[in-house]
């Protein structure tokens, strides 16, 4: 996957592990060429003992003959990195950013860096059942995309766009996606135990129904409206749940707070844009 350099990580959080330890499972690359940064020497150990990657607590050493270099710190983190970076990249090297909310331009800007991946990973990534969305910057080789596909791989499903426009779209779709199935999830499990049902069960019943009805349209050819109607009988249980879904609204509110998460994630990107200073306030999520 890399020729010869290292495969850098700045922040080595749970993203970061959750990268590391995909790349380790699909054997892109040895534990001795990954090198992790981060300011807990605790966190350093746990993860040298884990995994067999390399750790310091300098970024600057991190990212020192780094072939690929992770920008993985949390985005308030982000104005205090960058500075720290500038002139320590191999200028021929790759940034693969997952900080939600940092624009192709700030990291262009920030680092004085050419070849760049900005990317959209979610929580799911945790257990290897990601989904990714990704662009890069103009000056990203076809072989430095390969390599940002290659590693982000590790943590599920990825696709690429052209647009970083698109970027926000996934931020609001399926980078805050979880929130809103987990909310969903929540209120499903609540309505169980308000029949009868103790939490732990209708837990267990709400997650497989969950996660067997993804399966199943993932699965299927047929789209999801389909799938609602073939279990929807004339004058059953779901059509009469159905009914009171929609009258409450259930669709529209989706659309509409999808659609806010978007010109949220829009106007944090313009903020971070507009103060080369970055103010500490402005976060992502
Ligand atoms: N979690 C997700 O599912 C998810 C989804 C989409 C995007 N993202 C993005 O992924 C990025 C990482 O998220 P995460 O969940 O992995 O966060 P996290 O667990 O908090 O990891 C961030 C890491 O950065 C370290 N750090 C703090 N200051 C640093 C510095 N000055 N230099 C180097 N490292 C430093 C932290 O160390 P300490 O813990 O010791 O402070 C921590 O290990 C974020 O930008 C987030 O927007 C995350």
């Amino acid at each position: 996957m890399l020729h010869s350099g290292n495969l850098a990580f700045v922040g080595s959080g749970v993203m970061a592990e959750a990268m590391i330890k995909g790349i380790l499972k699909q054997q892109l690359l040895a534990p001795q060429r990954i090198v992790a940064s981060g300011p807990r020497v605790a966190r350093g150990r746990e993860l040298e003992q884990r995994y067999g990657v390399r750790w310091t607590t300098d970024n600057t050493e991190a990212v020192r003959g780094a072939e690929v270099t992770v920008l993985s710190v949390k985005p308030q983190v982000v104005p205090k990195v960058l500075p720290e970076l500038v002139g320590q990249l191999d200028p021929s090297s790759l940034v693969l950013s997952i900080v939600a909310g940092a624009t192709l331009k700030t990291l262009h800007d920030g680092l004085n860096h050419g070849a760049i991946i900005r990317s959209m990973p979610n929580t799911p990534a945790q257990v290897g059942a990601g989904m990714t969305v990704w662009t890069v910057s103009a000056e990203t080789s076809a072989e430095q995309k390969a390599q940002g596909k290659a590693i982000l791989s590790a943590l599920g499903e990825e696709i690429f766009v052209e647009d970083e426009n698109y970027l926000d779209m996934a931020t609001a779709l399926s980078g805050t996606g979880p929130a809103y199935v987990f909310l969903v999830m929540e209120a499903l499990i609540d309505a169980g135990v308000h029949l009868g049902f103790s939490r732990r069960i209708s837990q267990k019943l709400v997650t497989e129904t969950l996660l067997g009805s993804a399966l199943f349209a993932k699965e299927s050819s047929a789209h999801p409206a389909e799938l609602k109607n073939m279990v929807t009988s004339p004058g059953g249980t779901s059509a009469e749940a159905l009914y009171q879904l929609e009258k409450g609204g259930l669709r529209t509110v989706l659309s509409r707070g999808v659609w806010a998460a978007y010109q949220r994630s829009r106007s944090l990107g313009r903020a971070e844009e507009r103060t080369p200073n970055h103010d500490n306030s402005v976060q992502a999520h």
